[in-house]
């Protein structure tokens, strides 16, 4: 598949098939996250494959009501959730480097990219869950305290093919040697 067209094409996807994701699938899946860059290559990520319909539905009690993800995460096959090391991306001999503290958020974006786009590269549908009680989610999986749950991701065939939201212009978010100067 074209990049541009994993890129635009990629949507987010709630309902799911019942059909099991195959092995090769979810190594290839994995794989993509083990090539995300990272601060200094720090690889901060963990990452837990939910499979047990009973974990899942343990996961799916520490989303608020309304979140429109809360079936996704029982109805997929699989659902990832991605944890970070914290204390490592952004840090340099145990001091944090920069004003910006831990950036273990921004290097567990960039896996979870990796990881939604070879997903619909290979058929596969995503939604990146950020909206729930982190600390129940991590109780829930033994998460040590020194790793903490950034998202979870159901992972499955999608049941129903979703319409793109609308995005910015890029006239909208582009400036030209300093903020604000946009095109003319
Ligand atoms: C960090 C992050 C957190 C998100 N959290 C949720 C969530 O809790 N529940 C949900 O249904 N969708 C969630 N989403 C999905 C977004 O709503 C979705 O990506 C956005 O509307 C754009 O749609 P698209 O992914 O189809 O392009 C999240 C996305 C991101 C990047």
């Amino acid at each position: 598949m074209d990049l541009m067209d994993a890129i635009k094409g990629r949507r987010t996807i709630r309902k799911y098939r019942p059909d099991a994701v195959p092995e090769e699938a979810l190594r290839n899946v994995l794989e993509a996250v083990r090539w995300a860059p990272s601060w200094a290559n720090t690889q901060c990520w963990e990452l837990i494959v939910v499979k047990d319909p009973k974990v899942k539905s343990e996961l799916a009690t520490t989303l608020p009501k309304g979140n429109p993800a809360i079936p996704s995460i029982t109805e997929a096959p699989l659902t990832l959730v991605l944890c970070g090391k914290k204390g490592i991306s952004g840090y340099y001999k145990g001091q944090v480097t920069t004003e910006k503290g831990d950036w273990l958020m921004f290097d567990a974006g960039l896996a979870t990219q990796n990881l939604s786009l070879a997903a619909h590269a290979l058929g596969l549908g995503t939604v990146i869950v950020g909206m729930m009680d982190h600390r129940k989610a991590g109780g829930i999986l033994g998460v040590p305290q020194d790793i903490e749950v950034v998202a979870m991701i159901p992972l499955g065939y999608p049941a129903t093919s979703g319409s793109a939201p609308k995005r910015k212009e890029i006239s909208e978010f582009v400036s030209y040697d300093g903020f604000g100067r946009r095109a003319q």
